[in-house]
């Protein structure tokens, strides 16, 4: 293949570059195309482009891959951990034992909050939605920590990474905690990461709390699933509000905020919530006419990037059934549901015919519904995990020498020149 692509506009041609990445598709350079040919790329919701270089995670859509630093997610799941899928997401390696050793300390003794801000989350109402207290407590975290603000000191770049980490389980754990009425349980350093978010969200002080080591891989292994995904709408948002300068807490929050919508991060509440609402095995049917009738979309099905089952849900159903059949609802109606809708559409002309597969979203609420969250906290669960990838994303943009800030163009249909009209003269 040529190194260039060539573009005809009237009786001139430009030659674009074609740069090559590891894997994956070839890029047109466009760069200079508006400075030389006076025309932009359109390109609505970004199907067709690349927004920035990364090394960070790399997924194949038709063939259902996904790859973080070069690693397959079902080997991470099955044998990492998400403090050491951190790490690699963070750092490009997977760490030697005395570097493991020190980072989990670091996240270790960042968990705690200030006390005064424990104070932040009653000024929420009780019923507030929890993604609601998540995305107004991290950008106000920035009023706490103003001595990891400097974007431009590397060591405060990794300080605010690591509180940011280590945080988002006590500020989830609180936001949860809150809407429940229950009181606020401090993190333990004797614990590790998932073991002390399933304490601070479950435990109370009138008795004591012991880890389930199935539970605790299945939420650990729930987070390394949740961790990174490319080019997403939240950490493109991440990536822009970072190419400002604005320091992490603000661009996490901007995550946050993105990823709370029911066509991204929102749609593993949306997705249980359709279940309940089919309700059993023999409405499917009928929902499902719904949905090709375009009344409303499958949800937890589909995906920008997978025309093909997404890899992740292949160990999100696998870890549905483990948690299930742990606590003893193997037979959970909802799960006969999805199973059911899953075998249905993926049988269906619409469904196959669109390369519409189970996402993500689609086993992640019946595992942590029976884990015993509500369903407004599947959303706070996913921009917990998520915040590692947003970060590391974040990292890899503020330190690419190339910087910019992130400023798009349009195509302008609007009213041209005219001028003002006295409201006496108008109608
Ligand atoms: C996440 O980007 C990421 O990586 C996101 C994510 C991450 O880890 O960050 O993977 C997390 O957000 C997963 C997606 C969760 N969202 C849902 O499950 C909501 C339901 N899914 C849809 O809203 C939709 O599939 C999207 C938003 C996920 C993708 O939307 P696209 O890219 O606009 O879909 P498309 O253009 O490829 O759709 C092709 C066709 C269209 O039909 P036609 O108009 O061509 O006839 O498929 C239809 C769509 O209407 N379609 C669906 C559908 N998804 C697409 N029809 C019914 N149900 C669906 N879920």
């Amino acid at each position: 293949m040529t190194d260039k692509a060539t573009l005809n506009i009237g009786d001139k041609s430009y030659d674009l570059p074609i740069l090559k990445g590891s894997t994956g598709p070839d890029v047109v350079d466009v760069r200079k195309l508006y400075g030389e040919a006076d025309v932009f790329t359109y390109d609505p919701g970004f199907t067709s482009t690349a927004s920035c270089e990364s090394k960070i995670t790399y997924i194949d859509g038709d063939a259902g891959v996904l790859l973080h630093r070069g690693y397959p997610i079902d080997q991470l799941a099955e044998k990492s951990s998400f403090l050491e899928v951190c790490y690699l997401l963070l750092n490009g390696e997977l760490p030697t034992a005395p570097e493991f050793a020190e980072f989990e300390r670091n996240i270790t003794y960042h968990t705690m909050l200030h006390a005064q801000f424990d104070r932040f989350f009653s000024g929420f109402r009780s019923d507030a939605h929890p993604m609601a207290i998540m995305t107004g407590a991290v950008g106000a975290l920035s009023a706490f920590y103003a001595d990891s603000l400097n974007v431009d000191d590397p060591k405060q770049r990794e300080i605010s990474a690591h509180r940011l980490i280590a945080k988002m389980p006590t500020i989830a754990a609180r936001a949860f905690q809150y809407s429940q009425g229950r009181p606020f349980v401090s993190p333990r350093n004797d614990l590790s990461y998932a073991e002390n978010f399933l304490r601070m969200s479950f435990s109370v002080p009138a008795e004591d709390w012991k880890p389930n080591p199935v539970l605790t891989r299945a939420m650990d292994r729930i987070f390394i699933l949740h961790a990174d995904h490319e080019q997403n709408a939240s950490t493109s948002t991440v990536r822009l509000a970072g190419s400002s300068g604005a320091h992490p807490f603000a661009c996490i929050a901007a995550g946050i905020a993105c990823l709370w919508g029911p066509s991204h991060g929102g749609a593993n509440q949306e997705a249980l919530e359709m279940l309940q609402v089919i309700g059993s095995v023999d409405n499917i049917k009928d929902y499902v006419q719904g949905v090709k009738d375009r009344k409303y979309k499958l949800m937890g099905f589909g995906h920008r990037v997978y025309k093909n089952y997404d890899p992740r849900a292949k160990v999100m159903q696998k870890t549905c059934h483990e948690v299930l059949d742990l606590l003893g609802h193997g037979n959970d109606p909802l799960l006969q549901i999805a199973m059911e809708l899953e075998k249905i559409a993926l049988n269906d002309p619409y469904f196959v015919d669109r390369k519409l597969y189970p996402n993500i979203d689609f086993y992640s609420g019946i595992t942590l519904r029976a884990m015993g969250f509500p369903s407004n906290m599947f959303t706070v669960l996913f921009a917990l995990a998520r915040t590692v990838g947003w970060i590391s994303q974040w990292k890899e943009m503020f330190e690419d020498p190339q910087r910019k800030i992130g400023r798009p163009r349009q195509l302008y249909t609007g009213a041209t020149h005219r001028d003002y009209l006295a409201i006496d003269k108008r109608g």
